[in-house]
Order: structure tokens, then sequence, then C-alpha cells
């Protein structure tokens, strides 16, 4: 993609725009964040309600994002702008668009964390340390890892940095080519680590947990984190796919391209569990083990694997990577405002935001070790919004239950009701029937259901 001063960049072609969006999506979210919350969710009525919150609301919304950044043409806080004043609307719908800038720095500072941990197993899995390990092998050296402030440090940094340098240099040069190789190599990887599961593993355990529905165990909670990570691991609700629509080609079907993005992300969560599920009822482990479930499965797997080291050193390493072209995203939005409005070079805005950054990210460090013991509550009212949590969890979930679902409102009801019809139907491009389908979804079924599980979940109707 080149980037010249007077006009918007370009991605070079569909495939492109597809590849640094599906990278964008695929990350920590589908690999590392789906499995565990299956697992302290209960399994299949997550999954299931997970599969319906992507289909009837995070597709549609996509679709919404990059259309709106596609006539907007910039970065999210200013594409509001542009939209704003073009159809006349109230100004008061910026601030959508800076909730969207301050999730995403919230989220890139746990992220960054989070990746740091997936950087330290490609160097522990090489040197061997996994091979025949059991499973309290295995947990001691993930505790060993995160009860330790200056190694978490360390590789935080580390991946800050990485992050930085990308961001620095403009656009998503390289991205493109990262992850046309990386995401094939993920996807075949977690295909071997499926097929292992399937012998070694106890597969029909894993496949009931994560398919046979049990209702009865559903709270409305687990409806509004389904709901929550349908936004996380799409990279919807904060102006992300904005950002990155504002960039297409003109003649390019946003339909398509939400597509295939969705599809594929939702495999690679899917097959995450598959591989990770069996492992944990194989060797008697939690489901609900949490943040350091796939550090406490995988190498299990690995190290019992011929060829266990070369797996698991390549397996880490291109989780890494994928963490990396979505930290990209997550920092982009901020970068691209601080430039335009502000007026600051591209190398200090990302440099100044990368430290701000890094600096949130110790309280995440700290939640794991010094911090453990410091739990905050949140309720408004009679409404409790989150118990006993570390300062990681309220992180978590005000960014992937409040903030990103937020800010999917506001994307739905801005494309359903604030844009012209004509000017909708010019951007989608779609036949009449997917284009009334999308209509629907998008003025009613996504900001309705949006609401209410909102308004349920915190027990306010
Ligand atoms: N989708 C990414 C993942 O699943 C995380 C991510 C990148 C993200 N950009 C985002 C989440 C924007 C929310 C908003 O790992």
């Amino acid at each position: 993609m080149s980037e010249s001063l007077n006009s918007t960049p370009q991605w070079s072609s569909r495939f492109a725009f597809i590849l640094v969006a599906t990278g964008s999506a695929v990350g920590l979210g589908n690999i590392w964040k789906f499995p565990y919350i299956v697992g302290e969710n209960g399994g299949g009525a997550f999954v299931l309600i997970y599969l319906v919150c992507i289909a009837l609301i995070g597709l549609p919304i996509m679709m919404a994002e990059i259309m709106l950044g596609r006539r907007g043409g910039q970065n999210p806080i200013l594409t509001i702008k542009t939209l704003t004043t073009h159809c006349k609307a109230n100004r008061v719908w910026i601030v959508f668009g800076w909730v969207g800038v301050l999730a995403g720095v919230m989220i890139l500072s746990y992220y960054s964390v989070i990746a740091g941990w997936a950087m330290a197993y490609v160097f522990r899995s090489l040197s061997g340390m996994f091979v025949n390990a059991n499973s309290d092998t295995v947990a001691l050296i993930f505790t060993d890892l995160v009860s330790s402030p200056e190694k978490l440090i360390a590789w935080h940094t580390f991946f800050m940095m990485m992050t930085i340098a990308v961001v620095m240099k403009g656009v998503n040069c390289g991205i493109e080519k990262v992850v046309k190789f990386i995401m094939p190599a993920l996807f075949i990887l977690l295909l071997i680590l499926v097929f292992y599961a399937m012998q070694a593993g106890d597969f029909s355990a894993a496949v009931s947990f994560l398919f046979a529905p049990n209702f009865s165990e559903v709270r409305y909670e687990s409806i509004l984190e389904a709901m929550g990570h349908a936004f996380f691991t799409l990279s919807l609700g904060m102006g992300v796919m904005m950002t990155y629509g504002s960039y297409l080609p003109h003649n390019v079907s946003i339909a398509k391209a939400s597509i295939i993005i969705t599809l594929f992300d939702t495999l690679i969560a899917l097959l995450a569990g598959l591989a990770i599920f069996p492992i944990v009822f194989a060797n008697d482990l939690l489901p609900s083990a949490g943040p350091g479930l796939i550090f406490n499965t995988l190498p299990i797997a690995f190290g019992a694997m011929t060829s266990g080291t070369f797996f698991a050193s390549l397996f880490f390493l291109l989780l890494v990577f994928a963490a990396w072209t979505s930290a990209v995203s997550l920092l982009e939005p901020l970068v691209a405002y601080l430039i335009k409005n502000r007026g600051m070079s591209r190398a200090t805005a990302t440099i100044r935001s990368g430290i701000a950054i890094w600096f949130l990210g110790l309280g995440t460090i700290f939640s794991f070790n010094i911090w453990s013991d410091i739990k905050w509550s949140l309720s408004i009212g009679s409404v409790k919004l989150y118990q006993d949590a570390t300062f990681f969890n309220v992180l978590d979930y005000l960014t992937a239950n409040i903030m990103l679902p937020i800010g999917g409102l506001f994307v739905a009801l801005f494309a359903g009701w604030i844009i012209k019809r004509e000017k909708r139907k010019e951007t989608l491009q779609l036949d009449e029937l997917p284009y009334a389908m999308w209509m629907i979804a998008i003025k009613y079924v996504a900001p309705f259901s949006l609401i209410v599980i909102f308004l349920k979940s915190l027990n306010i109707i």
C-alpha cells in the first residue's frame, strides 16, 4: 500500500484488504481468549450464543463499519465528524469515536502483555522444556512466568516495541506479506493439533462440551460476554474496520470481504477449541482455568508429540505474529487521529502513544503477581457490574463487554438510521434481497438485541 501526502492511501487490491482485516481479526482473541471464556461459561450454550451473535450482530456491523469508513474516509473521529456534517446530524456522535480510540488503548495495554507470554513460550518451547512434560510441570512453568513482574515487563516491552516499529513505518507496510504467510500456517498447525487431540485427548468429551448446549446454566452475563467477544474477535466497535475501510478501493464488495473475514475468524476460534479441550479433559484439568488455559494445555500435547519441540515453537511464534498484526490495528486509530488532528509526525504520535500504553500495561502485569490480591467491584445502584476483579479483569470487562458493544450500537444506529438510503445502497453495492436482510439486521435486530442484552445483564429490566 502506498501513502502519499495528498491522497488517502489505498489498499493494493481487494485481497490485500481482506488480508489486513483478517490480520486484525485473528489474534489472541481466537486462540487465547475464546477457549478460556468458553471454559469459564460452561461450554456449548455459550458457543452457540456466540455464533448467533457473530451472524446476527457481528457480520452486519462489520459491513456497516467498513461502509462508514469508506464514506468518511479518515480516522474514526474525523470520519464521524465528516459524516455528521454531511448528514447534518448531531455532533454528540463524535463521543463514540472517542470511546473507540480509548478502547483501543485499553485493549492494547493488556493485549501486549499476553502476547508477551506467547513470546516467552516460543523460547520455552525451543529449550525443549515441554518434552514429555506432564500437567504439573507445565503448570509450574506457567506460574513461574506470570509470577515474575520482571520477566513479564521484559516481554511486554519487547512486544510493544515490535508494534511501535510497524505502526511507525506507516499504515501496515508489510502487514499484507506477513499475514499471507502466517494465516495459512496457523491454520495448518491448528489442524495438526486437532488431529493430535483426536487421538491422544478426550475428543468426544471436548465435542460434547463445545457443541452440546445446556441452556440451564446460561446466565445473562454470559450472553453479554458472548456478544462482547463477538465484537472483540472481529475487531469491531472501535473504528479499526472503519479506519481500514477508509483505505478500501471502490470496486471491492464490502459484503463479500466481511463474510470471508468472519468465516475465517470463526473457524480459527473453533479449531482452537477443538485442539485445547480434548487435552483439558484427558488430563483432568479444569476448563474454567482462566487466562492461563492454553499455556497449561497445549504444551502437554506438544510435549508428547514427535517433533513436538519444533511444532510448539512454531505454534507460539505464529501466535505472536497473529497478535502482532492485531496489535498494530489497535494502535493505528489513535495514531491516525494524532497525526491528522494534532499535527504530530507519525513517529512522535506512535512513540508517545506506545509509551503511554506500555505504562498502562504494567497494571495488567501486576494483576498476575504483586497486585493479584487487589480486587475491584463496581456497582451502579443495585446493579453489579463486576466483582472481585483484578486490574486486568476490569480492563477486559470495560472494553469487551461495555465499550465495544456501545461502539457497535453507534455504528448500527448511524449506518441504519442516519446515513441516507441512496448512499448506503451505493456504497454497499448489494442486490435487493441481501440488502433488505442487512437493513433489517442493522436497523432493528442488532440495536435491539444489544440494548436488551445490556439492560438484562445489568439487571435493569
Ligand atoms: N480481534 C483481535 C483478536 O481477536 C483483537 C483486536 C484487534 C481488536 N483490533 C481490535 C478487538 C479492535 C477489538 C477492537 O485478537
